[in-house]
């Protein structure tokens, strides 16, 4: 299912949607300062399911914390892909 949405990507309230199987967030970080990045690629990838993909811009890289937890597909298409332990990424989530 494709389901479209407005949200405020800088908004502290939680995302309109649950578990999502893909994210394009593409040329927005960019504008962003680091810590707002930070928390904005956090949000993104708990509401990101195990597996999911997320999809840069092409000048946008994941934030440091989150380097270990995204395992890059495409370097040059910016597909990265969250593979990580899904009980505790639910809770995560849960916990917003
Ligand atoms: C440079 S454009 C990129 C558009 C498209 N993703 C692309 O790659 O061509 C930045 C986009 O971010 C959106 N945007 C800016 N601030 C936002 C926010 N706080 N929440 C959600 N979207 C935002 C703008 O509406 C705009 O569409």
């Amino acid at each position: 299912m494709v389901c479209f949405s407005h949200f405020d990507l800088t908004s502290s309230s939680s995302p309109p949607f649950g578990e999502v199987d893909c994210i394009f967030c593409c040329n927005v970080l960019i504008y962003l300062q680091k810590p707002l990045q930070r928390r904005l690629l956090d949000r993104l990838y708990q509401v990101l399911a195990t597996p999911g993909f997320l999809v840069l811009g092409e000048v946008e890289t994941p934030t440091d914390n989150l380097r270990e937890k995204l395992t890059c597909l495409d370097s040059k298409a910016k597909i990265y892909k969250k593979s990580g332990e899904a009980t505790g990424d639910r809770q995560a989530r849960d916990d917003w």
